[in-house]
């Protein structure tokens, strides 16, 4: 694997948020970035590269993530990048789907939720700009996998899921991989972690159709809130919200993209 490229810190997004902008001009845009709100599509591996996941990940990460083959910016924060060659992503996924776990494609993780495609969770992982003092909010568990690579980088993560069986195999996945610096909680992450606010970072790996103000209202100042907005099947964009000393926002829109909804508890 090679990290030799150092783009991360405080500004690193910037930089691929402009390269993304320089793509879209080119008319690159759909199809480098855009999550399928689905599982995989058909794939075949040998009997070795079934058991050697370690191979695996790292070709997925050199490949997809800090040297992309297609063309797409690469994400060039080192300590994402190494998070992302640590985390054994077999570990979070279902049985019937690991041996497709290092492909860059999301995954079906049951109750019709997916396990998004690794290139967008180190995507968002850089934009969320992670230090290791930061305590970082996750909305949207889902498999524990993001979870799992920002507490590589991190002090702590809180996350919220609100499909309960989902959040229970995570909390057990995360557990048994040895993250004891996650903790989890089921419920709607619309309303945020108030007893644990403010937050370094929040990451939202489900779509509403407008930003949540109770995650502005947790952001610390200078806190980054990265989230796709928009609606259900419709147009969404990953955007990147980041809290100024007056409290105002300054956003920033950087790809489109497809996830699924944000549901609410009613
Ligand atoms: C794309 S999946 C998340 C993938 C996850 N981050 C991972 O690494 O596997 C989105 C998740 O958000 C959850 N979700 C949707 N609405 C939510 C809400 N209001 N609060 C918390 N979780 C929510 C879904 O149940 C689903 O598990």
């Amino acid at each position: 694997m090679t990290t030799t490229s150092v783009g991360g810190g405080r500004t690193g997004w910037r930089r691929l948020h402009a390269a993304f902008r320089r793509r879209a001009a080119r008319g690159l845009w759909f199809g480098v970035a855009a999550t399928a709100a689905v599982g995989a599509g058909s794939c075949t591996v040998s009997a070795q590269e079934r058991v050697d996941f370690a191979a695996l990940r790292r070709q997925m990460v050199r490949d997809t993530i800090a040297e992309p083959r297609d063309g797409r910016p690469p994400v060039l924060d080192v300590r994402v990048v190494d998070a992302m060659g640590k985390v054994e992503r077999h570990l979070f996924v279902p049985e019937e789907v690991r041996d497709w776990a290092y492909r860059d494609s999301p995954l079906g993780i049951g109750w019709r939720q997916t396990i998004s495609q690794p290139y967008i969770v180190a995507l968002m992982t850089e934009l969320a700009e992670p230090a290791p003092e930061d305590r970082v909010l996750e909305i949207g568990t889902g498999s524990g996998y993001q979870a799992a690579v920002l507490a590589e980088i991190v002090d702590h993560v809180y996350t919220i899921e609100i499909v309960e069986p989902l959040g229970l195999r995570a909390a057990a996945a995360l557990d048994m991989a040895g993250y004891g610096n996650v903790t989890t909680r089921i419920g709607d992450g619309y309303a945020g972690w108030q007893e644990e606010a403010p937050f370094d970072a929040i990451v939202v790996t489900a779509a509403p159709d407008h930003v949540p103000q109770p995650l502005i209202d947790q952001l610390a100042t200078g806190g980054r809130l990265v989230l796709p907005v928009g609606p259900v099947g419709g147009r969404q964009e990953l955007q990147v919200l980041e809290k100024q000393a007056d409290g105002s926002v300054e956003r920033t829109r950087v790809i489109p993209v497809r996830f699924v909804p944000l549901t609410r508890d009613r």
